[in-house]
């Protein structure tokens, strides 16, 4: 509505910067932690996020910025991940709308509809995996 203001500006730049992949992480798990579908995943993996945030910001700068540095396998982390806090569809489902609202909240531009697309491509690979656990098979 006119003359009412947003409540955050809307973002005019991508992401292009290490500081840029940095906010995105950061804002992300700041939305994530506290979200009743997911804090309580993290929570029962006993996540250290001193080590967690640096990791996920090379998986990122890897993805987005052609930086190298990142040398894991995403899905086949998640293995454990399953063992531990197992998460299914309902969670995923949750994780892709908040990192879409995050990122959309933050960047606009062709990387940041890149992260959102490869976000929703794990998130959908993951789906598999836990599939495949809860219906007993071991990939
Ligand atoms: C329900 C959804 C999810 C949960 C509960 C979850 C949870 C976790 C946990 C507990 C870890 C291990 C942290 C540690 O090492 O201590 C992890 C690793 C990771 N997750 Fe997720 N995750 C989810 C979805 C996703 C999605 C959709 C992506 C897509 C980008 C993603 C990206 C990563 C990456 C890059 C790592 C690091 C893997 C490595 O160790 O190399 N996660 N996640």
């Amino acid at each position: 509505m006119a003359g009412v203001p947003l409540p955050t500006a809307p973002p005019v730049a991508d992401i292009t910067t290490t500081a840029d992949v940095e906010l995105l992480v950061r804002r992300f798990y700041q939305a994530a932690i506290p979200d009743p579908l997911l804090g309580p995943l993290f929570e029962a993996a006993g996540i250290d996020w001193s080590v967690h945030i640096p990791l996920l910001r090379r998986f990122w700068e890897r993805e987005l910025l052609d930086i190298p540095g990142y040398g894991g396998n995403v899905v086949g982390a998640h293995r454990a991940v399953l063992d531990t806090a197992p998460f299914g569809r309902t969670n995923l489902d949750r994780w892709v709308e908040l990192f879409d609202e995050t990122a959309d909240e933050l960047f606009i531009g062709p990387v940041a509809d890149h992260a959102k697309q490869r976000a929703a491509q794990i998130a959908a690979a993951l789906a598999t995996l836990a599939t495949r656990r809860t219906q007993g098979a071991n990939p």
